[in-house]
């Protein structure tokens, strides 16, 4: 899929495993720069949720590239939350359930859902001025971009976020058994044939098993402003 040069626009592409803290501090990024927030993991759950729904096998190729076709996603961000609409309807909460991970982590492995995706993303992003989180934005979607982050942290730290996060939402958790099923998704994750989740050379690597949420963005925009000394965030 080959990808104009897009370095003129300012693209921060924010990749790593499930439980690093993507998404909340990528949001956080994108509300302190002003820039719109993308989370591609959502885009994939919204697809394998649409395509459970009508039935469509994990496998079946073709019936998952006809849903990528016909989808309509978008997003609202605000200042504490990003949801996501599908055909109009808020799928935040719904995609989140645990078999949506589960199926997301099989069709997002299928190439035509790949490339309907990455099209959609590349559309989303060629405006700049946004930061898009997800697992192969600084190596296929945008090799290009600007800024490039990998967000990390062990298996063990981040299956323990998840567990609080479902603890406090009152919901039924075993903390070892979500630490395994995070390894498995990692495995299937980092050797799949298509887009594996790959650091690109030139990202910057952050472990943020040991930081706060409030340190990893604060190293992040550091390291933004760091390399501007000499250019703007301009678009
Ligand atoms: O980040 P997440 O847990 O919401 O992602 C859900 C699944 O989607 C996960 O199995 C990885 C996959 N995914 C992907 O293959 N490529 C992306 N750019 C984002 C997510």
């Amino acid at each position: 899929m080959p990808i104009k040069n897009q370095k003129n626009k300012t693209i921060i592409a924010i990749d790593g495993p499930a439980g690093a803290g993507k998404t909340t501090i990528s949001r956080l990024v994108a509300n302190h720069l002003g820039f719109t927030y993308i989370d591609t993991g959502a885009m994939y759950r919204a697809v394998a949720l649409k395509a459970y729904e009508n039935g469509i096998d994990t496998d079946d190729e073709k019936g998952l590239e006809s849903i990528c076709k016909k989808i309509k996603i978008t997003f609202k961000t605000t200042k504490k939350e990003n949801r996501i609409f599908v055909n109009g309807k808020d799928w935040s909460e719904k995609i989140r359930q645990p078999f949506v991970g589960e199926i997301t982590s099989r069709t997002s492995a299928k190439p035509r859902v790949r490339e309907a995706m990455v099209k959609l993303q590349r559309r989303m992003g060629r405006n700049g001025k946004v930061v898009m989180e997800g697992r192969d934005i600084g190596t296929v979607v945008f090799p290009n971009a600007r800024f490039k982050f990998y967000l990390d942290a062990s298996p063990e730290t981040r299956g323990k976020r998840r567990y609080l996060e479902l603890i406090a939402k009152n919901e039924k958790a075993l903390l070892q058994d979500i630490i395994d099923e995070i390894k498995k998704r990692d495995k299937r994750d980092l050797s799949r044939e298509h887009s594996p989740l790959k650091m690109a050379k030139d990202a910057v690597y952050i472990d943020t098993s040991n930081m706060t949420i409030n340190d990893v963005v604060e190293k992040m925009l550091r390291v933004i402003k760091e390399r501007l000394k000499f250019g703007s965030l301009c678009c």
